[in-house]
C-alpha cells in the first residue's frame, strides 16, 4: 500500500481487506476511526466483528454470493461500531482476483453516509407523520361533517316544530279575535235593544192602564204595539246570529251588500253617536269571497272610528264610506275606503296598528286584535290589501280587492 492512487483513497475512504474466509488482513485509520476499533483489536478478526445485528443472513448470503462469484458487490451497509452506534457505510467490496482468476482477497472501500441515512429516515418518519396527520385531519372533517349535518336535522326538526307552534298560535288568535267580535256584536245588540225594551216597559205600564179602564180597543192596539217591538227584537238577534253563522264557501257576491250589512248592524251605534255616515258605494261590484268576512272587516273599522270620535271628543263626527274602480297593469281593482275625522294615528302607533294585541284603549275596551283580525281576512280569505294612512283630520283605509 504505497502507490499514489492507494494513499488517495485511503486518505478519503474507509478501506479494509480481508482473505478469502472474511477474516481481516488491513485496515485504514479511517476504518479504525469509525468502527471504534485498534487496529490491532481487528487485524485477524473475522470481519462480521463490524456486522450489525439488525442486517439479516440473507443479505450477508446474497453479498457473499455477489463477491465469491468474482462480481464487485454495491451497497449501503449497516455496521455495528465496538460503542454500540450505528453507521451507515456506502459499501463496494471487489474481489481481487490472480492471474488464474482466482480469489486472493477482497477489497472493502467505503464512505459514511450515515447522516443522509439518517437524514432520510427522519424524513421518512415526517413524511408518515404528515400522513397520519392528513389522515386524522380527514377523520375530523368527516366528523364535523356529520355533527353539521346532525345540527342541520334537528335545525329543520326545530323549524318545524316552531311552524307548528306558530300555527297553533294563529289558530288561537282566530279564536280570540272571534270571541272580542263575538263581544263588540253583543254590545250592538244590548244598544239595539235598550230602546225597544223601554218601549215595551211603557207599553205594558199602558196595557195595564187600559185593563183597569176597561179600555179594549186601547188594549187591542197596545197588544199589537208589544208584538211588534218583540217582533223587532227578535229580528235584531236573528240578523246578528245569521252573521255569525260560519257561511264558510266562497261566491261571488256585492261589495254593496257587505257594506249594507255592516251599516246594517251597527245602525244603532251610528244613530246613537250622531255619526254622520256619507257613502258612496255603487252596485254592480261584485268580487270572490265570503260576504260576512267583509262585513266584519267594515264593522271593525267602524267601530274603531267610533271610539277614537270619543276618546278625542270629536265634535262633527263623519265617516265616509267609499267604492272607486282602479286599473292597476290591466288588472281591475275596487278600492273601498272608510275614513273618519277623528283625529288619525299617532306617527309612533302607525306601524304597529296591525299588529295583533296592538291597542291604545284600556284593557275592558280594547283586545287589539279588530285590526289584526281585518287585515288577516282581507289578505288570506280575500285576496286583497288593508291599508291605512293618516289625513289631515283622521283616517283612511283602504280595502283594496281584485274584481
Ligand atoms: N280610525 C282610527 N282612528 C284612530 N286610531 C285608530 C283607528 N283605528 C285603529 N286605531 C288605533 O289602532 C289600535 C288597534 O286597533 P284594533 O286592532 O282594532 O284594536 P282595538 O280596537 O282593540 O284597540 C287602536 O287601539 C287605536 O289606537
Ligand atoms: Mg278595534
Amino acid at each position: 500500500m504505497s502507490n499514489p492512487y492507494q494513499e488517495a483513497i485511503e486518505n478519503s475512504n474507509i478501506v479494509s481487506k480481508t482473505d478469502i474466509n472474511g477474516i481481516i488482513t488491513f485496515v485504514n485509520d479511517e476504518f479504525c476511526k469509525i468502527s471504534g476499533y485498534s487496529y490491532d483489536e481487528l487485524i485477524g478478526q473475522n470481519h462480521n466483528i463490524v456486522r450489525h445485528p439488525d442486517v439479516s443472513t440473507s443479505n450477508f448470503e446474497s453479498l457473499w454470493k455477489t463477491i465469491l462469484s468474482k462480481k464487485p458487490f454495491k451497497a449501503t451497509v449497516k455496521n455495528l461500531s465496538k460503542d454500540g452506534s450505528t453507521v451507515y457505510l456506502n459499501t463496494t467490496i471487489t474481489p481481487i482476483l490472480d492471474k488464474d482468476e482466482n480469489i486472493i482477497e477482497f477489497i472493502a472501500i467505503r464512505y459514511d453516509v450515515t447522516a443522509e441515512v439518517e437524514l432520510k429516515k427522519h424524513l421518512e418518519i415526517k413524511e408518515k407523520e404528515l400522513e397520519q396527520l392528513n389522515l386524522t385531519l380527514e377523520q375530523k372533517v368527516i366528523e364535523q361533517t356529520k355533527q353539521l349535518q346532525d345540527l342541520n336535522k334537528t335545525l329543520e326538526q326545530r323549524v318545524q316544530e316552531e311552524i307548528k307552534k306558530n300555527e297553533e298560535k294563529q289558530k288561537m288568535l282566530f279564536w280570540q279575535s272571534r270571541m272580542a267580535s263575538l263581544g263588540q256584536m253583543l254590545g250592538n245588540i244590548a244598544h239595539q235593544w235598550r230602546q225597544p225594551l223601554t218601549e215595551l216597559n211603557l207599553t205594558l205600564f199602558n196595557m195595564k192602564k187600559a185593563f183597569l179602564n176597561q179600555n179594549e180597543k186601547k188594549m187591542d192596539e197596545l197588544y199589537k204595539e208589544s208584538k211588534e217591538l218583540i217582533l223587532n227584537m227578535s229580528s235584531t238577534i236573528e240578523d246578528f246570529s245569521n252573521f255569525f253563522n260560519p257561511q264558510k264557501e266562497k261566491k261571488s257576491f256585492e261589495i254593496k251588500e257587505a257594506v249594507n250589512e255592516a251599516l246594517m248592524l251597527l245602525r244603532k251605534v251610528i244613530e246613537n253617536e250622531s255619526i254622520n255616515l256619507q257613502i258612496d258605494v255603487p252596485i254592480n261590484y261584485k268580487v270572490l269571497g265570503v260576504s260576512n268576512e267583509l262585513s266584519q272587516v267594515i264593522i271593525n273599522l267602524i267601530q274603531n272610528s267610533k271610539d277614537a270620535f270619543i276618546l278625542n271628543n270629536i265634535k262633527n263626527k263623519r265617516i265616509t264610506i267609499t267604492l272607486k274602480e282602479e286599473d292597476i297593469l290591466d288588472k281591475k281593482y275596487s278600492m273601498l275606503e272608510i275614513s273618519d275625522n277623528a283625529g288619525g294615528i299617532n306617527k309612533e302607533n302607525i306601524d304597529k296598528i296591525f299588529e295583533p294585541y296592538f291597542t291604545t284603549k284600556h284593557k275592558s275596551q280594547g283586545t287589539g286584535l279588530g285590526l289584526f283580525m281585518s287585515k288577516m281576512i282581507i289578505e288570506k280569505s280575500l285576496d286583497g290589501q288593508l291599508t291605512h294612512r293618516n289625513t289631515k283630520d283622521g283616517s283612511i283605509f283602504t280595502i283594496k280587492l281584485v274584481l
